[in-house]
């Protein structure tokens, strides 16, 4: 094993418990950041942790700053690279690089995945400087404002808009990722750059009918907010596959009173809508708010969609995908370019500055599950190329 996958190995085991669950501002993050600043500072970075969590290193070279960064938050029974990879690979890449003649700072995000709150990349904005505080207002599934746990973690609220950057002085961003899907393994290739990645938009449905005893409602007087639910995940997915490149996942649903002898009076679920192109997705959007609106109407149950989040599809900086191509191909890897339709920080940083993405193959492609899986060499390959990247690293301003 690598010092690296003994790293991954190391932070994989700091969790809240559910397998690998490290959510935001949670007892597990507070750790997982406090390891994560011994590793910046042994690589040599003077390393602090923000108002908003987010663990900072910076190599101490003054100027304008190339940033590099992921995430160590992580979905509920997650795996053990997606965002902590790229974060460690990448305070291994500043450490092989050796001396640069531009700023560096690496940054490990805390808030990529959005589980506990309902808005997501709170770490990200906030360095981008398109936090909305209205968001510390949103409540976890035990009702703490966002606020309060932020506090509760060590951070500062009122501290949060002097965390993001200023624009001239931020030279890039580049993330290094696990693919999180399965082109690379296909095609055989360790890594590849990324071109884009695809918008999304996350909804929360309410659905309420009428709760009642499971024994003396006839079918014909009942206003069950589960099957009335359960026709709405149908219409989702029907409304998904009908437009190219878009997929669309009911991913979490509670269900009240939640007895087998109890009709469903209540259901809250969850949209998660993607598409690689802003128009597509809001057309898949307007198609499910009519198929909900419709379906409540014939089963005289009332359907609330609210928005949680929106990220606009993110176009990849052309420059810097010519020079990680070319940090590729130094290591003998042909170049290949892939969209990304999972999130990621970079769609939130893009706001402060141009972006770019590294992928790494996974095994299977699988992700967001205990499953997922890489080579060490595959994990070596992604530094490398990084490495290789900041030793040629020329700033677009001076590309001209
Ligand atoms: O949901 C995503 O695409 C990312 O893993 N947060
Ligand atoms: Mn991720
Ligand atoms: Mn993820």
């Amino acid at each position: 094993m690598t010092e690296l996958m003994n790293r991954l190995a190391a932070l994989a085991q700091i969790t809240d418990g559910d397998g690998l669950t490290r959510l935001f501002l949670s007892p597990a993050h507070r750790r997982a950041a406090a390891l994560v600043k011994s590793w910046m500072e042994d690589a040599g970075l003077a390393a602090h942790i923000d108002a908003i969590g987010n663990v900072v290193g910076f190599n101490g070279v003054p100027g304008p700053k190339l940033i590099l960064g992921s995430h160590i938050d992580t979905v509920r029974d997650a795996g053990w690279y997606d965002g902590n990879y790229g974060v460690l690979a990448a305070i291994e890449a500043v450490r092989r690089a050796g001396d640069l003649s531009f700023g560096v700072e690496v940054i490990a995000f805390g808030d990529e995945e959005g589980v506990r709150f309902p808005k997501t990349l709170s770490g990200s904005r906030a360095v981008a400087g398109s936090f909305d505080p209205a968001a510390f207002d949103g409540r976890d599934a035990d009702g703490i404002r966002m606020a309060e746990a932020l506090k509760n973690f060590g951070g500062d609220p009122d501290g949060v808009a002097a965390v993001a950057r200023d624009k001239a002085e931020t030279l890039a961003y580049v993330e290094l990722h696990i693919e999180q899907g399965p082109v690379l393994e296909a095609k055989n290739l360790p890594a590849a750059v990324v071109t884009a990645i695809a918008g999304a938009s996350r909804y929360q449905v309410t659905v309420a009918g009428a709760a009642g005893h499971a024994g003396t409602v006839p079918m014909d007087l009942r206003r069950d907010a589960l099957t009335a639910a359960a026709e709405c995940f149908l219409a989702i997915e029907a409304a998904a596959r009908a437009h190219p490149h878009t997929v669309a996942t009911v991913g979490a649903v509670t269900v009240k009173p939640g007895a087998p002898n109890s009709i469903p009076g209540e259901v809250v679920f969850s949209i998660d809508l993607r598409a690689p192109e802003d128009a597509t997705r809001r057309a898949a959007a307007a198609d499910i708010e009519a198929a909900v609106t419709r379906i409540a109407g014939a089963r005289g149950v009332t359907c609330v969609l609210t928005q949680t989040h929106e990220a606009p599809a993110t176009a990849c900086a052309l420059w810097l995908q010519d020079q990680l191509a070319a940090a590729a191909e130094a290591h003998g890897i042909a170049p290949f370019h892939l969209s990304s339709g999972a999130g990621h920080d970079a769609m939130a940083i893009a706001a402060l500055c141009p972006v770019g993405m590294v992928f790494i193959r996974c095994a299977g492609g699988i992700s967001h599950t205990p499953e997922e899986s890489i080579t060490a060499e595959d994990a070596d390959m992604g530094v490398r190329i990084l490495v290789s990247f900041l030793q040629n690293f020329v700033p677009e301003r001076n590309n001209v």
